[in-house]
């Protein structure tokens, strides 16, 4: 896949969606959101892809935000249709049904952070920073910001976040659940890279279906949740995979799972 603004590339298993556009701090243009989103969906139907890793190039950014020279030329409805646009990217690495990893390597600011939420896990080197400074500029999140923020830390600090503008360490982040895990940025692309292997040794079906268990369970009323729940764990147990992990546990030996 050859892009203007992205490098991908896929190694061992895992694919690598990489921002560059160091100049401009990988700030998220139309065409790299659109951009990103071929390669998700090329990942998507890649089977050698079992993970995918998103970062930034250079040192210094994840992604420093939506391009603030497009948001300056919106208006009511080409700043929807612009918003939408995102959120389609969002919502396609939320429901990947394969773990998605951000290596936050630096600043990680408005869209930044919000693609950095829609991730299922999030590394943070000790540089990076984060915040939803949009209000500075006059505007609110609007790749799934003002959502997947207070679902993950809370109201209160979304809100905190949100209408202050304020960019907060990678300790904070830490301290508040908006990051996983720091880790000295030498060794951020090498952690992740561990997390995915740790994450894909195990039944890929399994992955998906704990992933979808988490995501659409997680704003239904419990009752309805414990049933998707039982869906889930109901499609497992008739899975090929399912049969060899629990064969290879009483064998004592490593599973090898099929992804059937
Ligand atoms: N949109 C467009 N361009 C951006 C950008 C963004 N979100 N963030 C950084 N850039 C560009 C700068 O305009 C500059 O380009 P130039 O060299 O052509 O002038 C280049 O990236 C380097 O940024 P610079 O501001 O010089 O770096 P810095 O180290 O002094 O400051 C930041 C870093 C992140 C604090 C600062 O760039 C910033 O505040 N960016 C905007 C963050 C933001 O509000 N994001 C949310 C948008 S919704």
């Amino acid at each position: 896949m050859a892009f203007n603004n992205l490098i991908t590339k896929v190694e061992s298993g895992i694919g690598w969606v990489i921002i560059n556009r160091p100049d401009k701090l990988n700030a998220l243009n139309r065409e790299t959101v659109n951009e990103m989103t071929e390669a998700f969906q090329a990942f998507l139907g890649d089977g050698e892809v079992k993970a995918v890793i998103l970062t930034g190039s250079g040192e210094k950014a994840f992604i420093a935000g939506a391009d603030i020279r497009e948001l300056a030329e919106l208006d009511l409805d080409s700043g929807k249709d612009y918003v939408h646009n995102g959120q389609e990217l969002t919502q396609l690495m939320e429901g990947f049904p394969k773990p998605v990893i951000a290596a936050v390597n630096g600043f990680a600011l408005g869209g930044g952070t919000e693609m950095a939420l829609s991730c299922h896990i999030r590394i943070a080197s000790e540089n990076a920073k984060m915040g939803q400074p949009e209000v500075k500029l006059g505007l609110i999140p609007g790749f799934g910001g003002t959502q997947r923020l207070s679902r993950l830390v809370g109201k209160g600090r979304a809100l905190e976040l949100i209408l202050t503008g304020k960019i907060i360490g990678s300790q904070e982040a830490l301290e508040i659940g908006l990051v996983n895990r720091v880790v000295p940025q030498e060794e951020l692309l090498s952690v992740c890279e561990a997390l995915a292997r740790e994450m894909t040794a195990n039944g890929p079906l399994a992955l998906q279906f704990g992933i979808e268990a988490v995501n659409s369970g997680f704003d239904l009323p419990m009752e309805e949740a414990l049933q998707l729940e039982a869906d889930l764990f109901g499609k497992c147990c008739a899975t090929g995979d399912s049969k060899e992990g629990t064969k290879a546990f009483l064998e004592k030996r490593k599973p090898e799972f099929q992804g059937k």
